[in-house]
């Protein structure tokens, strides 16, 4: 079978929901939010948004925010999260990148939460 390095990093790939408090660089926070910036978008507006939260009292207000929003939901999950004093949206990750884009032609607003810590 062919194989590349892309190929590789595709399959060695994982989801992480548990984090040290390690910062990521300056430097690879830009080159993660450059490669974001090359992501393939519709007709090519380029129209999104890259929210980069590093500051932990905004990080635990929004979760907080997010979690009263949870509390009012209808869905019964959502609420026990919403009530779980140790339910952490971003996995208490240091860093959060939110990308969020325009509401274009009546189009939803999507907001996609990532969450880094990457090695190099
Ligand atoms: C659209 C989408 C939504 C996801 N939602 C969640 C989620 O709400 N919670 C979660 O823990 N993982 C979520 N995941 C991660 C998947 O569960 C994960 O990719 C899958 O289990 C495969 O594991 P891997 O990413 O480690 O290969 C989501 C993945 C995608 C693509």
């Amino acid at each position: 079978m062919k194989t590349n390095e892309v190929l590789e990093n595709i399959k060695a790939r994982r989801s992480v929901r548990a984090y040290t408090d390690q910062q990521i660089s300056y430097e690879n926070l830009q080159t993660i939010l450059e490669a974001a910036t090359y992501a393939p978008n519709g007709m090519h507006y380029e129209s999104w948004h890259f929210t980069a939260i590093q500051n932990t009292d905004k990080l635990t207000e929004l979760n907080n925010r997010i979690k009263g929003a949870f509390v009012k939901s209808d869905d019964q999950r959502m609420q026990e999260r919403g009530h779980n004093q140790s339910y952490c949206c971003y996995y208490h990750a240091p860093t959060l990148v939110i990308v969020s884009n325009e509401s274009i032609n009546g189009g939803l607003v999507w907001i996609v939460l990532v969450l880094l810590r990457i090695c190099f």
